[in-house]
């Protein structure tokens, strides 16, 4: 059965608008381990904008599930996850004046650096994961690195906008997915997705984990975070394994 991990971010985001204390992302983390998530996803950013130091630290001391740390291929982030050994760690690009995540890591070129950047995390049991966009060379790249899992991007499938243009971003990525799965790799999926545009993936066998923030926590203000991943859980879990 695919998995929904969820990205808590977007309450750390809330909580830096005031730089206070409220809303905590490692209560939201534990509400939605409560409500059914498999695994929870923060993403540390260089600038601090929004998940803290503090919330690393706390989230690899309370996770009951798995915790996926996003990250960028830095020393810095390097030391910090040596230091907290998550499940696995996402690498993805960084860039300081984004919104959010633009676009999928550039693997071609980087493999050997990559590979290097990776050992030393797979020799302490975590396991790697690679944020890329469909795209073949990224992802013969990705296998070459030897990463366990890619995340393919699905934000330009999420943005586009007509049903025409959607679709295009659909063929792309279910084509990445095929491919990377005849590789051997393991595929996760993320960026955009929502109670909507998820359903397009109903019918796409072997993917492991759906990374979903932005919508899940727009929905928990309405209706509670419980709810909010109860009813993308729901949804998920009607899908083909
Ligand atoms: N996957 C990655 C690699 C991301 O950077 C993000 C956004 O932080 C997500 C998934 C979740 O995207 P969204 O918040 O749009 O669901």
């Amino acid at each position: 059965m695919p998995l929904l991990c969820v990205n808590v971010d977007h309450v750390a985001t809330i909580r830096q608008a005031r730089q206070g204390i409220e809303p905590d992302p490692i209560t939201a983390a534990a509400m939605c381990e409560l409500a059914g998530a498999a695994g929870i996803i923060m993403h540390l950013r260089e600038d601090r904008r929004h998940v803290q130091d503090r919330d690393i630290d706390l989230i690899s001391k309370t996770i009951q599930t798995d915790f996926h740390f996003e990250m960028a291929a830095t020393d810095e982030m390097q030391r910090i996850a040596l230091d907290i050994v998550p499940a696995t760690v996402c690498l993805v690009p960084e860039k300081r004046e984004e919104l959010t995540t633009e676009g999928g890591l550039n693997c071609i070129g980087q493999e050997k650096r990559l590979i290097e950047y990776l050992a030393p995390l797979h020799e302490r049991g975590v396991g790697s994961s690679l944020f890329i966009d469909a795209d073949p060379a990224q992802i013969t790249a990705a296998k070459n690195i030897g990463a366990e899992y890619i995340e393919i991007h699905t934000g330009h499938f999420a943005d586009a906008t007509s049903r025409s243009e959607q679709k295009e971003e659909l063929a792309r990525i279910l084509d990445g997915i095929k491919m990377a799965q005849d590789l051997g790799l393991k595929v996760n999926l993320g960026h955009g997705l929502n109670y909507v545009n998820i359903l397009d993936f109903a019918d796409v066998p072997g993917i492991c984990e759906y990374s979903i923030g932005h919508s899940i926590m727009s929905r928990a203000i309405y209706v509670g975070i419980d709810r909010a991943v109860r009813d993308m859980n729901e949804i998920i879990r009607n899908f083909v394994d």
